[in-house]
């Protein structure tokens, strides 16, 4: 497996005027105000040289203001850019109010996919703060991200916009140039945790992804620790190693630790790592395994996440834990009915082979434990029961703590992704109970979200905080592109990893 595919886009603060800058495309924001059409903060000089009647142009054509519409036309005499592309911002804040930054963030990726096959494209959108700048920036960056590694290319195929020029964000604002800095560190990431999403799993095996690893903390000088089937067997990791059990791609845990000097916390991350999730021997029907190389995506997301913490250099240590199997059936394979001893100790009657993400997560939570973390974050595509309760564009939140549960919910809601907090009802923990062992991979089908975060609770560390992300919903986004959000890998999570991270390093959690 190639380390990255992405296409790298540039990002510039630039303090030219938009009639003066060179680019391809200039991007500007237009809104609802009443029943008129109004242009944008930002765009004032290419209103200018539409005469002040880019408004009523954009009304003839056709346009709402509406969010996710884009507009595109041919620009006037007097700007540099050939093209004018209007991006819709819903409705215009009140006076005083400014855009929110989600909007922003979405619009600017709606312009990035649009402009897919550019080269430069100059965003003249409203900057009110530091937080605007950043989120433009993000959305233009997150838009412009297309996986084509697995697809013949001429040297005359598109490719996603490589410069990306903010205009409104002032260069020699401090707050503003670390805005812009951690939006490309944050997007970047992202779009390496899409690649790997993304990437077929006869490639991205569980050892694959170690190597990756490894590369990355090579790069930011990370201390990277990677488990083989061996290491797994002579630790005891019965969970990880029963899950990977009837794969020819052996499991892996690896342990990616970024640590800062004046850290006076430590961060625990792990993501399931599923490669690819058959279901085993309690196979998957046709319809339903498609899309299972997704499974890795809550590793994918803590990987990209301690990467941006070094990047950044976060005061806080970080640890990420990445839980690394296939699960497919075989002659090998854990069957149901089969009695795992996991890494804890504590033994789990397999009674549904599928049901693969809490054994994997169960060993890594209570190796994580060991080193007596601050707190403990899982994130996993754990439950098609989630889907069905929230919807494929909002992960739901569960955790030992309610204060915790609300800040990571807070914290979502901040950085502009979709989540809901979801209880953890103590009646349904004897739904698995197990005549054999000591408890069972499987409960109730009613409430399946919760039971898996029930189980996973059992293997947290005496009095340490710990929250479950289930983003099995908005991990891997099968409709048509929306905002910033491609086909396929979406990044999940990532955002509000990174939030927890620089709260946690400011001493706020
Ligand atoms: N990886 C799946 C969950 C999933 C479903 C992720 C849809 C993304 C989209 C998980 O391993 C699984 O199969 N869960 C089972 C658990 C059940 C057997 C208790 C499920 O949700 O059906
Ligand atoms: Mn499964
Ligand atoms: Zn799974």
């Amino acid at each position: 497996m190639e380390a990255s595919f992405t296409t790298v886009t540039a990002l510039t603060l630039s303090t030219a005027g938009a009639a003066t800058l060179r680019a391809d495309a200039l991007v500007v924001g237009v809104a609802k105000a009443g029943k008129a059409l109004v242009v944008a903060p930002g765009a004032e000089a290419v209103d200018k040289a539409f005469d002040g009647r880019l408004a009523a142009v954009l009304e003839t054509l056709g346009a709402s203001g509406g969010e996710g519409e884009a507009t595109k036309l041919p620009a006037p005499a007097g700007l540099k850019a050939p093209v004018v592309l209007a991006v819709g911002l819903g409705s215009a804040p009140e006076d005083g109010e400014s855009y929110d930054s989600e909007t922003l963030r979405r619009a600017a990726g709606t312009a990035a996919r649009v402009l897919f096959g550019s080269k430069k494209a100059a965003f003249a959108l409203p900057v009110a703060s530091a937080e605007d700048a950043g989120a433009i920036a993000e959305g233009a960056l997150l838009g412009a991200y297309s996986f084509d590694a697995y697809q013949e290319s001429g040297k005359d195929a598109k490719k996603p916009l490589a410069e990306v020029a903010l205009l409104g964000a002032k260069p020699r604002d401090k707050a503003h140039k670390a805005a812009a800095d951690r939006a490309l560190a944050v997007a970047e990431e992202i779009n390496r945790a899409r690649d790997l999403i993304n990437t077929p799993p006869n490639d991205l095996t569980p050892a694959a992804f170690a190597v990756a690893a490894q590369a990355a903390g090579k790069e930011h000088g990370l201390k990277v620790q990677v488990l083989d089937e061996k290491a797994l067997a002579k630790g005891g990791y019965g969970g990880i190693l029963g899950v990977g059990a009837g794969s020819e791609n052996p499991p892996r845990l690896v342990r990616i630790a970024y640590t800062h000097p004046k850290a006076e916390k430590t961060l625990a991350l792990i993501g399931k790592g599923i490669t690819y999730d058959s279901g085993g021997i309690s196979l998957k029907p046709a319809g339903h395994n498609e899309t299972m190389k997704c499974d890795m995506s809550g590793a994918a997301a803590v990987f990209s996440t301690v990467v941006v913490a070094a990047r950044l250099g976060l005061e806080v240590n970080v640890t990420a834990w990445l839980a690394l199997a296939e699960n497919m059936p075989s002659g090998s394979a854990t069957r149901p009915g089969d009695v795992l001893r996991m890494y804890s100790g504590k033994t789990v009657e397999v009674l549904n082979t599928d049901a693969e993400g809490r054994l994997v997560l169960a060993d890594a939570i209570t190796r994580a434990s060991e080193e007596h973390p601050d707190a403990i974050v899982d994130v996993a595509t754990l439950t098609g029961a989630m889907v069905l309760a929230l919807g494929d564009r909002t992960f739901g939140i569960m955790a030992n703590d309610d204060d915790y549960r609300t800040a990571i919910h807070d914290i979502a809601g901040e950085v502009g992704e979709q989540s809901w907090p979801m209880p953890l009802p103590a009646d349904l923990r004897k739904t698995m109970d197990s005549p054999t062992a000591d408890m069972a991979n499987m409960g109730v089908r009613m409430g399946g979200g919760l039971i898996a975060g029930l189980f996973l609770q059992e293997f947290v560390g005496e009095g340490i905080t710990w929250a479950h992300l289930d983003i099995a919903g908005p991990a891997f986004h099968e409709g048509a592109p929306y905002g910033y959000t491609p086909k396929g890998g979406t990044g999940s999570s990532v955002r509000t990893l990174v939030r927890l991270a620089e709260l946690t390093a400011a001493g706020e959690l």
